[in-house]
């Protein structure tokens, strides 16, 4: 059993590419050095030729490098300092409105509904923006994906003047790394996540290797100051000691943070706001 993920330096037989890949740490500090446009170009490139379900290519992207920009789109994205910070700010949409129009110009008829184009459209997002964010790696960037980019949906399509339908899910900061090198962000152990032909692992076995897992993470020390506040939660005080705090907690903390019950509701209300029609009149209920 595999319980720790291998650095590019244990593993045999690695390209340059798959190098890059295991080198991977998320970046959240940036030198303001602005990205040489050959640069960017690249980036873009890496994008546009990843894959895209059925060639829809069902996404718009915004490169934001104007500072006063990013720092509009900065509160809308959860406050993140980086993303005012990053020289580059890439921002990927869903865009339901480019295939709509062309459907109805042809005199078709759009059966195709926007959940699946939801959802296929985000797959190829993420593709695309990790394509973007290994290239800048590759040049020697950092980087950062940036998710918050949901808190604020309706308010970041409306700073970066996005048409009507087309939403912005994921962002992506770029730049030179301001810091040194960064111990890779520990995974859970393979056993967890990963089989061979079926699934298999029983309960037990997943309960045991996570615990040896959480084990580890004390020993390292990695949640010492990375704690999320038991408030947070809506604990008055903290019943997890020091010393106890690691993977589970971490990730049963971000579910049960008190911030959902606003920015759930939030969501959906952007969603709709932004044209999403994906549950009108859909779904058995
Ligand atoms: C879809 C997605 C959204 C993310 N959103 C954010 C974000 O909003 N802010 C941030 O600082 N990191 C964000 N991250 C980075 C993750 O926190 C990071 O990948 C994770 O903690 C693992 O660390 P590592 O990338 O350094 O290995 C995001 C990553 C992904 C894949």
């Amino acid at each position: 059993v595999t319980l720790s993920t291998p650095r590019a330096t244990d593993v045999e037989g690695a390209t340059p590419v798959i190098e890059t890949m295991l080198a991977h740490t998320s970046v959240r500090r940036f030198r303001p050095d602005a990205i040489p446009e050959a640069h960017v170009d690249l980036l873009v490139e890496a994008m546009r030729r990843a894959p895209t379900s059925s060639a829809m290519q069902t996404t718009t992207v915004v490169l934001v490098t104007d500072p006063a920009v990013r720092r509009s789109l900065r509160p809308h994205a959860g406050g993140q300092a980086w993303v005012a910070e990053c020289p580059l700010f890439i921002v990927s949409s869903v865009d339901l409105r480019r295939n709509d129009e062309i459907t109805r110009e042809r005199g078709h008829v759009n059966r195709a509904g926007d959940l699946r184009v939801l959802i296929s459209a985000t797959e190829d997002i993420a593709i695309a923006m990790q394509n973007a964010s290994l290239a800048a790696q590759s040049l020697g960037y950092g980087s950062v994906m940036i998710g918050g980019v949901l808190n604020g949906t309706r308010e970041i399509a409306e700073v970066l003047g996005l048409p009507p339908r087309v939403i912005p899910l994921l962002g992506l900061c770029v730049g030179r790394p301001d810091v040194g090198r960064q111990d890779p962000r520990p995974r859970i152990p393979r056993v967890v996540a990963f089989h061979r032909d079926h699934y298999r692992l029983t309960p037990e076995e997943e309960r045991t290797a996570l615990e040896i897992h959480d084990e580890e993470i004390i020993a390292s020390n990695y949640y010492d100051g990375r704690r999320i506040p038991a408030a947070d939660v809506g604990l008055e005080r903290d019943p997890v000691p020091d010393g106890a705090y690691a993977w589970r907690e971490h990730v049963a903390r971000k579910q049960a943070r008190i911030w959902w019950d606003d920015a759930t509701p939030k969501l959906w209300d952007d969603l709709r706001a932004l044209g999403w029609r994906g549950c009108e009149g859909r779904g058995s209920t």
